[in-house]
């Protein structure tokens, strides 16, 4: 999924890293239980408070056991103190349900200023908070995201969509 090409020269090493991601016109092109699961972000985006962006983002985390954890942005009138819906929904797997493994999440965004008909990818503090329960598991998780409808992207695990990452054995 994630390939790293390595090419000697006379003296460097350049890495190549390259990652693979899906697209798909519609979430009604995908299985059904991923329909439901992105279904289930979208009912979580119009609980977002999101006062000061107007940009409401929904994630539906599905669990191995069957659960499904939601999440939404939380906004703050001191702006950083806010949080994301993907950190919101991962933060609540990870303490609602600390041993179970995570299978998928499903994201989607809207907003009340413009159409966000391409899919809106997560930030990258999200991506670096993913990837830490995937790392935790040692099973990857899977990664859909949408704007408010149509275009969706795929992604097998969160390390495509943030390859070279600070983790654990960084420290
Ligand atoms: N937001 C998310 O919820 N997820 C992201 O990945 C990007 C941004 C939220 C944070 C803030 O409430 C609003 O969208 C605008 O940045």
């Amino acid at each position: 999924e994630l390939y790293v090409w390595t090419f000697f020269s006379l003296n460097m090493i350049e890495n190549k890293i390259e990652t693979c991601l899906y697209s798909y016109n519609d979430i009604k092109e995908l299985p059904g239980a991923i329909q439901n699961l992105m279904q289930q972000a979208v009912t979580a985006r119009t609980n977002a408070y999101a006062p000061y962006s107007n940009f409401q983002v929904g994630a539906a985390i599905q669990l191995k056991n069957g659960e499904v954890v939601v999440g939404s942005n939380q906004e703050n009138a001191a702006f950083p103190s806010g949080l994301c819906a993907e950190r919101v929904a991962i933060f609540s797997a990870g303490a609602l349900f600390p041993k179970e493994e995570i299978s998928t999440i499903c994201i989607t965004a809207s907003s009340v200023l413009k159409d966000t008909l391409e899919p809106i990818p997560p930030c990258g503090a999200c991506r670096q908070s993913l990837l830490e329960y995937e790392n935790k598991q040692g099973k990857n998780i899977e990664v859909y995201f949408m704007g408010k409808m149509g275009n969706v992207i795929k992604s097998n695990s969160i390390k495509n969509l943030l390859p070279f990452i600070f983790k654990e054995d960084s420290l």
